[in-house]
C-alpha cells in the first residue's frame, strides 16, 4: 500500500476513538482505543482489557494487533497504528506495545490523538530505536 492519505488517517484516528468506548478499564478508568491500518488497506481495532490481577492488563494497541493476526489470512504488515486516549495531551504506546508494533511494522507510522488539539505523529523506530526484531533471529 502507498503512503496513507490524510483522509485514511482521519478515519483511522476516528476508529481508535470509537474503540476507546469499548475499553474494559474498571481499575485504572483509563479508556484507551487503538486502530491499525494494514498494508493491505484493512482496519482493525482494539481497546485495553484489564483484570483484577493487574499485571494481566492488555493494552489497546496489542488488542488491535492480536485481533488482526487472528482475523487475517496473510501475515500482518502494519502501515499505521492510531491511538486515542481521553487526555489533554497525546500519549505514546508503552514499551511492550512498541515491541509488538515493531514485530509487524518495522516502519509503521504511529499517531496518537486525545481530547486536546495536540497530536503525536512519528514512526516506530523513533519510539523504539535499535529495536530487536525478527531479522535478529536469522543466523
Ligand atoms: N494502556 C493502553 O491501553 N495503551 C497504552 O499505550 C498505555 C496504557 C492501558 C493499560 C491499562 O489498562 C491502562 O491503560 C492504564 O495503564
Amino acid at each position: 500500500m502507498k503512503t496513507p492519505t490524510s483522509a485514511q488517517l482521519a478515519k483511522l484516528s476516528a476508529a481508535a476513538k470509537q474503540a476507546s468506548t469499548k475499553a474494559y478499564a474498571p481499575y485504572s478508568k483509563f479508556k484507551v482505543g487503538a486502530a491499525i491500518l494494514t498494508q493491505s488497506g484493512k482496519i482493525y481495532t482494539g481497546c485495553n482489557v484489564e483484570n483484577a490481577s493487574y499485571g494481566l492488563c492488555n493494552c489497546a494497541e496489542r488488542t488491535a494487533i492480536f485481533n488482526a493476526v487472528a482475523s487475517m489470512e496473510k501475515p500482518l504488515r502494519l502501515a499505521c497504528v492510531a491511538v486515542y486516549t481521553p487526555t489533554p495531551k497525546p500519549t505514546a504506546p508503552c514499551g511492550a506495545c512498541r515491541q509488538v508494533i515493531y514485530e509487524f511494522g518495522p516502519a509503521a507510522r504511529v499517531i496518537s490523538t486525545c481530547k486536546g488539539r495536540d497530536k503525536l505523529d512519528c514512526v516506530i523506530t523513533e519510539l523504539l530505536p535499535q529495536a530487536f526484531g525478527p531479522s535478529d533471529l536469522e543466523s
